[in-house]
């Protein structure tokens, strides 16, 4: 797998949405969150096939964890790049609040890790009935981990959000994503986006296009217009271009 950084040596990209460098990406992940539970509560247990790709989805190894078909993985990689580029900046402002969302963070890979765990336990069940048991606990388990990241993620918007407005101007935000972009392998880049377009509204989508329209590489356009192509809904799509001029 090619774990070069796919934006060094091609300069700044912007993939936030008017001084926020939380709310795009976490309405790809909320996104991301709702498929899962759709595919858990839907899931034939008794099938071990079946039940073997939902759990190749889930899965969690940390080492070679790069795929963004992980699941668990995303929202792992997601609070670590959170807390090297934006918490060490932002707890000189607010130190408790970013001590809490740390302390949330542990949480969440706890239980991560935890459904993990489970998951590959259930896949070693011989017995159907015994699977299916085991399946409902684990959507109980993935539900309360789901209750948690969205709670998680809503107090990030609407507590750290004002702070980081508060205190860092646009280009020092901007810096900060550009070291998140900077270190994500491709496959991980693109799988976010791929969840990110279509989960925001028009008016985000057409800031964003905007933005990366001046901002962004041309291959790296080109790459992303060819994913939005793919992921966002077609009549969406023409509102933003109009909105666009592009
Ligand atoms: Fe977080
Ligand atoms: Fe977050």
């Amino acid at each position: 797998m090619n774990r070069r950084p796919f934006l060094l040596d091609r300069g700044p990209v912007s993939i936030a949405t008017e001084q926020d460098l939380f709310t795009p990406i976490h309405k790809g992940l909320r996104s991301m969150m709702y498929d899962l539970s759709s595919g858990l509560q839907t899931n034939d247990f008794a099938n071990l096939d079946e039940t073997r790709v939902l759990v190749t989805d889930l899965e969690h190894e940390f080492e070679v964890a790069r795929s963004a078909a992980c699941m668990l993985c995303v929202f792992h990689y997601h609070a670590e790049d959170e807390q090297s580029a934006i918490f060490p900046a932002a707890a000189k402002f607010q130190d408790a609040l970013i001590s809490s969302l740390i302390e949330d963070h542990h949480g969440l890979t706890r239980r991560e890790l935890q459904i993990t765990q489970a998951a590959h336990q259930l896949l070693d069940l011989k017995d159907a009935g015994k699977r299916i048991e085991a399946g409902v606990r684990l959507n109980q388990s993935a539900n309360e981990l789901i209750a948690a990241y969205v709670t998680h993620m809503n107090r990030e918007e609407t507590e750290l959000v004002p702070v980081m407005r508060e205190h860092f101007p646009d280009e020092q935000q901007a810096a900060m994503q550009g070291q998140i972009l900077g270190r994500m392998v491709p496959e991980r880049l693109f799988g976010i986006l791929g969840w990110m377009l279509p989960s925001l509204n028009v008016t985000e989508l057409t800031n964003l296009v905007v933005s990366m329209k001046k901002t962004s590489p041309p291959p790296f356009f080109d790459a992303v217009a060819k994913l939005r192509s793919a992921r966002v809904d077609p009549a969406r799509w023409s509102t933003v271009e109009a909105r666009a001029g592009i």
